[in-house]
């Protein structure tokens, strides 16, 4: 049967299956097809799908026989409207699922937990995802279904990342995100991963190899734990070194590298002048942020000149990684600093 198909390389085919598989737009009554390259994902009809993702195209599926629901508010009870009330899109981080609750749904929690945990295929525990918080970004989460805690190991682009979904910030919406920039890394590039997390950047600049050094800082050491866990397990050639540290006690006097990832989206502004300082002539700075989606165009160009004299960088790009809020998007910069 004809459909629309994503066409993803290999490693990345499951991180993207289970973003369109938790968006909504995976169809379930068609069979992946695959190669000795790439997986082609049959999707709906319309399905946004960022053009990052993979190439779309029309092509052939064979049907899959019916197995269950295409979408897990059919295992919900109630009426129409109650279903309808439920959030349609959820997160799966290795084997925990996480649902954000609005309002108006709250008092269908449990029976929310007990659907997705039913639907998912592998969940072991569901959570109600009440947003971050502090300095770490840390996760509320409150049980819904199923049990056995909060830690697992994650599979992104072909690696295997502990993830302590309570202690640590994770996001598996940045996947592509991390695939694009380490695919960005030339040989021989130093790379300073700063508010790294449990360090998917790092451990993606590891995996491929061909940077020299990777530096990650953080200033939760459960996450850094997490990390070198995940760079235990990995065994790579080119090994992460691990800061516990916030980023104003570790930048002063740092060597500038080739490549720097600011991922601090809420407040990396306070520190961008800084890190910018640690970026060697034509090196490169990943910077992330929360922008209102009127001012995309304009805020590059805010951010270059806070960090540099006229004229010292340059807005290569920038990329929406994901919708934030009804008004506003998480943006990735790409800013180039000029020759010496
Ligand atoms: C959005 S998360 C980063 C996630 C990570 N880069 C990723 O891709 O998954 C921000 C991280 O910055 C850390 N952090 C917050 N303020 C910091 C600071 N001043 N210095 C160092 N780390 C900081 C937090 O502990 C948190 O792990």
């Amino acid at each position: 049967m004809r459909s629309r198909g994503l066409v993803v390389p290999r490693e990345r085919g499951e991180s993207v299956r289970q973003r369109l598989a938790a968006e909504g737009w995976l169809r379930t009554d068609l069979r992946i097809r695959s190669d000795a390259r790439s997986l082609t994902l049959p999707i709906q009809d319309g399905a946004p799908v960022p053009a990052e993702w993979g190439v779309v195209l029309d092509t052939e599926f064979d049907l899959r026989p019916p197995d269950g629901p295409a979408d897990y508010r059919e295992l919900l009870r109630g009426s129409a409207e109650d279903r309808a009330r439920a959030p349609r899109s959820f997160d799966v981080v290795g084997d925990i699922v996480l649902v954000r609750i609005p309002r108006e749904a709250e008092s269908q929690a449990p029976e929310i937990g007990a659907a997705l945990l039913a639907f998912v295929p592998g969940a072991r525990i569901v959570g109600a995802d009440r947003g971050v918080h502090g300095l770490e970004r840390r996760r509320r989460i409150e049980r819904l279904a199923g049990g056995g805690g909060w830690a697992t190991v994650h599979r992104e682009n072909g690696l295997a990342i502990d993830v302590d979904v309570e202690r640590a910030y994770f996001s598996p919406r940045l996947a592509v995100e991390h695939a694009r920039v380490a695919e960005e890394i030339r040989a021989g590039d130093r790379v300073y991963d700063l508010c790294c997390g449990v360090g998917p950047f790092s451990l993606h600049f590891a995996r491929d190899g061909r940077a020299r050094e990777v530096v990650a800082v953080d200033l939760n050491p459960a996450a850094i734990d997490l990390l070198e866990r995940s760079q235990r397990r990995e065994r790579f050639s080119v090994r992460i070194t691990t800061h516990v540290a916030s980023i104003e006690a570790f930048l002063p006097d740092r060597t500038p590298f080739e490549r720097a990832v600011l991922n601090l989206p809420h407040e990396g502004i306070k520190y961008a002048s800084s890190v910018a300082g640690v970026v060697a002539p034509h090196g490169r700075l990943y910077y992330y942020e929360i922008v209102p989606r009127t001012e995309f165009e304009r805020r590059g160009d805010v951010i270059a000149r806070t960090i540099g004299p006229r004229g010292e960088w340059t807005v290569l790009g920038y990329r929406v990684v994901h919708p934030y809020s009804p008004d506003s998007d998480l943006v990735a910069f790409t800013l180039e600093r000029a020759g010496g």
